[in-house]
């Protein structure tokens, strides 16, 4: 069921950066709306497994084997479409499968965050032409060159900003699915070691508060 959800979002994220390319910003809203209602209901489902205590997660976790969160290619390539381009996720996939491929597709082609900044300076704004150029296969990294023009849209373009803003919110509903996972996993099998091979919670607590869009969380502080 979560991966069908996984799926939904990468084909809703995929047609958000269409719809920033063609600068329809009605739609570019409407999809991102859809996109923030299907991760609230992701969120949810947690509440459900949460019902499971530890001794029946137990009961049939050595029937998982090596299966793990780790197979969820889809996930990866999420991550790896909003700007988290860690490369060490690559390596977890066997050369030329097609999950590998999927993912290394990811890897070459531009973030939503990529999308948006195009869209920006499409628009005429001042965008560093050295964000515009950027090495598309890199993380998306603090920009503070670009805060200006972010401010400017804060205090001067309410249609616009409405959109920085869901996309703050599907920044937070990524993190608040991390958090929420994380102690879904300490409650059900503690300290473990995770069955894809990680240290289980400590591993999944250094991927929380990594924000997709470190500039919309700096300029808080700027407005
Ligand atoms: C009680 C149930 C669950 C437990 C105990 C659990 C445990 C874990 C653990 C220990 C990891 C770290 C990787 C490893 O070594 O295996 C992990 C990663 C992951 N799990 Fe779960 N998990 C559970 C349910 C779920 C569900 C329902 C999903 C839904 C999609 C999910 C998705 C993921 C993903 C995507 C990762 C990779 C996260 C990352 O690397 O940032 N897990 N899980």
């Amino acid at each position: 069921m979560y991966e069908l959800w996984f799926k939904q979002i990468l084909h809703e994220l995929d047609y958000l950066c269409v719809l920033l390319d063609r600068g329809d910003e009605a739609r570019s809203l409407h999809t991102l709306k859809r996109v923030l209602t299907i991760l609230k209901v992701v969120v949810a489902q947690i509440d459900v497994l949460e019902t499971m205590t530890p001794l029946e997660f137990l009961s049939f976790r050595a029937r998982l084997e090596s299966g793990s969160g780790f197979q969820s290619f889809q996930f990866r390539e999420l991550e790896y479409l909003l700007g988290a381009k860690d490369p060490r996720a690559l390596a977890r996939y066997p050369e030329g499968s097609d999950a590998r491929k999927r993912i290394e597709r990811r890897l070459a082609e531009p973030t939503l965050w990529d999308a948006f900044l195009h869209h920006l300076a499409a628009q005429g704004r001042a965008v560093p032409k050295e964000l515009l150029e950027r090495d598309v296969t890199q993380p998306i990294e603090l920009a503070p060159a670009l805060h200006p023009v972010l401010t400017e849209i804060y205090r001067k373009d309410p249609a616009l900003s409405s959109l920085l803003e869901r996309l703050v919110d599907l920044d937070e509903g990524f993190q608040e699915w991390r958090y929420r996972h994380v102690k879904m996993v300490e409650r059900t099998i503690g300290t473990r070691i995770g069955t894809g091979g990680s240290e289980g919670a400590a591993y999944l607590r250094t991927t929380l508060n990594r924000p997709f869009f470190p500039d919309l969380w700096a300029i808080r502080t700027e407005l």
